[in-house]
């Protein structure tokens, strides 16, 4: 366990849904772990006036909506007291002046200061620029560190600006990006599993390897951020972060050791090896879709009508709700395998999965014998199974599937949200989990110019029912015929 110097987290957008959802309660899990130091202290900082009474009745409705009876009281109080407010309203010239005011209160707030921005993207460079003026991210006697939530620019140039922004007044050692994707447990495992074992190294690569399948699909909609959704889509949102970051995590090369920079440097590497789309090939490379009304699953099981998101729009766009890319990487491990990767809202099933073919055996008894088949599921549940090839017990020689499958999660086993422990690593100065600006720059790179090709194309989006599986003109992007989307685990290899 690290040692976390006693510090003050501060949390802009305090009062938005990422906050009431996972921060608050997570921090609250973490004090109840023992994770906090005893004189870490919270200060929320929001556009509205509210007394420092009326702030904490607000966190204790966030926490207890999160755990309902499952909250220790003595915890409790002792999170509440670590809990402060301050006023910043957008209009007051002197906001940050104020601020600065408030945290020289040593008695109360401990100097290190950890900045958690959950705001408006637009918002990232004032805040940080706010914060150098008034001394606040001075690094001369305490550490300040910066937590930048996603998305880190719209675009390269948007990214490029962002960073020249806050690298005027932050190292790149105070500043921490987030994919909370990284954050979870079973998407640190693959690390662990490629290079804590040695039977898999060997067969990883393209020698092996058929093609490689990275898979987020959800049941739910685009919800009440339409507006948001609208100016993004799924490419941008799903595949530029965590959906690139978990291709990076099974393609990298094993790092020199696990230190931060090594870790991130092979990551960087992958991701810089992929090949850039051909535009002019766009259709056989990149294919999106658009969910209509429809029916999915809801929570109790039964199925739910759902309107298409033009609907929910209210207005024409031809902004993607699924995208499936196909990617490659032109290094010597990779030759030649294809990578796709794709993520679809409403669709029959929310999972997330890395799937991999293997190639043919050597021996096929029987004409369409299935390939060997490694899943790595990340959720809903997590696990990784194997499907492999065994006779079928009796007098005559033939094959079936055998799938193994084992739980990553054992009964008794902590479960921790990804936003805990990236909040833990941010007090502990922890950067192997954030992003270093050269991924977040290849990633965008990469996704640039299918987003400009299909903006620029207004012919009708693909519309699929919302509760299907992909749509088969998806399928476009296979290399070969034989080629089929994976999709829960719980699906034997056969099922197409
Ligand atoms: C967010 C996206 O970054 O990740 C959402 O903006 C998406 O659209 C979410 O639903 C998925 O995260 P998770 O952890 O629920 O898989």
């Amino acid at each position: 366990m690290k040692t976390i110097d006693p510090c003050t987290l501060l949390l802009f957008g305090a009062s938005g849904n990422l906050s009431r959802v996972k921060l608050m309660p997570g921090l609250y899990r973490l004090d109840s772990l023992s994770r906090l130091p005893a004189d870490m202290k919270i200060l929320s900082v929001g556009r509205q006036q509210v007394s420092r009474e009326a702030w904490l009745a607000e966190i204790e409705k966030m926490v207890r909506d999160k755990f309902y009876n499952g909250i220790d009281e003595a915890v409790f109080k002792r999170f509440i007291e670590r809990n402060h407010y301050h006023a910043n309203p957008p209009d007051d010239p002197n906001a940050f002046q104020n601020l600065s005011k408030t945290l020289g209160n040593e008695s109360v707030f401990p100097q290190n200061f950890a900045y958690f921005l959950s705001v408006r993207p637009s918002d990232f460079a004032m805040i940080v620029d706010q914060l150098a003026g008034v001394g606040l991210v001075d690094e001369s006697k305490y550490w300040r560190r910066v937590l930048i939530e996603k998305p880190f620019g719209t675009d390269l140039p948007s990214a490029q600006a962002l960073q020249a922004s806050i690298t005027k007044h932050l190292k790149e050692s105070q500043i921490y990006r987030i994919d909370h994707y990284l954050g979870k447990s079973a998407l640190q495992n693959i690390m662990l599993t490629r290079f804590a074992n040695h039977m898999f190294e060997p067969v990883w690569n393209s020698e092996h390897i058929d093609h490689v399948q990275i898979t987020n699909n959800e049941t739910l909609g685009v919800g009440d951020r339409t507006q948001f959704y609208d100016s993004t889509g799924a490419l941008r949102d799903m595949v530029q972060s965590h959906l690139l970051q978990t291709l990076a995590l099974v393609a990298m090369e094993k790092p020199k050791d696990l230190s931060p920079e090594s870790i991130r440097a092979e990551k960087i590497k992958v991701l810089e090896a992929i090949r850039p789309i051909d535009t002019n090939n766009l259709h056989k490379q990149a294919f999106r879709a658009q969910y209509a009304a429809g029916k999915v699953p809801a929570r109790d099981g039964h199925l739910e009508k759902v309107p298409g998101y033009l609907e929910e729009l209210g207005h024409d766009s031809v902004v993607e709700t699924y995208a499936a890319i196909k990617l490659f990487i032109d290094n010597p491990r990779w030759k030649g395998v294809p990578f796709y990767v794709r993520t679809a809202k409403r669709m029959h099933e929310g999972n997330t999965a890395i799937s991999i073919r293997f190639k043919k055996a050597p021996v096929e008894l029987k004409q369409g014998q299935q390939q060997n088949w490694l899943i790595l599921s990340i959720q809903p549940k997590e696990t990784i199974k194997l499907e492999i090839q065994t006779k079928v017990p009796g007098l005559d020689i033939s094959t079936r599937t055998l799938n193994i499958d084992g739980p990553l999660r054992q009964p008794g086993d902590e479960s921790i949200d990804s936003y805990e422990t990236l909040l833990l690593n941010l007090m502990e100065g922890d950067p192997s989990l954030f992003l270093h600006i050269n991924e977040v720059e290849a990633q965008w790179k990469l996704i640039d110019p299918i987003v400009k090709s299909w903006m620029e194309d207004k012919g009708p989006v693909h519309q699929y029912p919302a509760g299907s599986r992909d749509p088969k003109e998806s399928q476009v992007i296979f290399e070969s015929e034989d080629q089929f989307w994976r999709y829960s685990i719980e699906l034997g290899g056969d099922q197409h």
